[in-house]
């Protein structure tokens, strides 16, 4: 069945590739990015022009947002998956404490924790008219307290901790409409964030998550998993 799938952070990464791998198996996408569209991502318009649909969306802004939705509601009125996929690090992220900007925590949990809920805030009347719907936040290992080993990123680690607290919120707040949340370790990709030595390719991750995201139906699936669909420790 055709699902309706909106991304955010699709301009690049594991944002692109995912709205790529989706549009190649038939689904219809609304991909966001911010500001300008990339090249990329116009391409990919090119080879899809009625099943992509690019959103101005940036996650910081309520009103990027709710623009986004009502975009979205032109074309449809309901939606199957709600990837939250955009993410920073902030740039002194991996100095020590000393050394860090803690002023800029903010501007990541901006991102990376407020902004999914306010993407699932603003899309939510969609996810209840969608099939099987899944709201999935693209989260870290490094968000989890119990295997923590780190001793910076307190800005990333800190707000991925946070998402998955979000993710565990949406969950006991969104079973009674039978809508699914998952908070997922992707994996580290060679992408602007993960850098040229990450371990996997972010297209190939890609295929394996949302084969993945096909296969879980059970709601009551355990919410903090990595790639394979293995629980994780918060
Ligand atoms: N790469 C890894 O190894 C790794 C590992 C674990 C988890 N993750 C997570 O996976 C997700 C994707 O990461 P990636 O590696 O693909 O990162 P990336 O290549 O740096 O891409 C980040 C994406 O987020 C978007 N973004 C940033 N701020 C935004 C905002 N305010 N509103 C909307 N979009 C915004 C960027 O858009 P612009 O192009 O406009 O900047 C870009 O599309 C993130 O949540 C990240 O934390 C990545």
């Amino acid at each position: 069945m055709k699902k309706y799938v909106v991304i955010s952070g699709a301009s690049r990464g594991l944002g692109f590739y995912l709205a790529q791998k989706y549009l190649e198996d038939g689904h219809i996408v609304f991909a966001g990015a911010r500001e300008e569209y990339p090249i990329k991502l116009i391409e990919l318009k090119k080879t899809y022009p009625n099943s992509l649909i690019l959103l101005q969306m940036d996650v910081t802004d309520t009103t990027s947002i709710e623009n986004a939705t009502r975009k979205t509601l032109e074309f449809t009125d309901k939606i199957d998956v709600l990837i939250n996929n955009a993410g920073i690090h902030s740039e002194s992220s991996f100095e020590v404490l000393e050394k860090t900007n803690l002023d800029d925590c903010l501007s990541v949990y901006d991102v990376n924790s407020i902004g999914p809920l306010r993407t699932v805030k603003a899309f939510l009347p969609l996810l209840r008219n969608g099939s099987h719907s899944k709201v999935i936040n693209i989260s870290s290992e490094s968000g989890s307290i119990g295997s923590c080993q780190r001793e910076k990123e307190f800005d990333y680690c800190m707000s991925k901790a946070a998402l998955n607290m979000g993710s565990k919120l949406l969950f006991n707040y969104l079973k009674k409409d039978a809508i699914g949340v998952l908070a997922i370790q992707p994996g580290w990709m060679r992408t602007d964030m993960g850098g040229q030595k990450a371990d996997l390719d972010p297209y190939e991750t890609a295929c394996k998550l949302v084969s993945l995201f096909n296969r879980i139906e059970d709601i009551n699936h355990p919410i903090f998993i990595d790639n394979e669909g293995n629980s994780l420790r918060w």
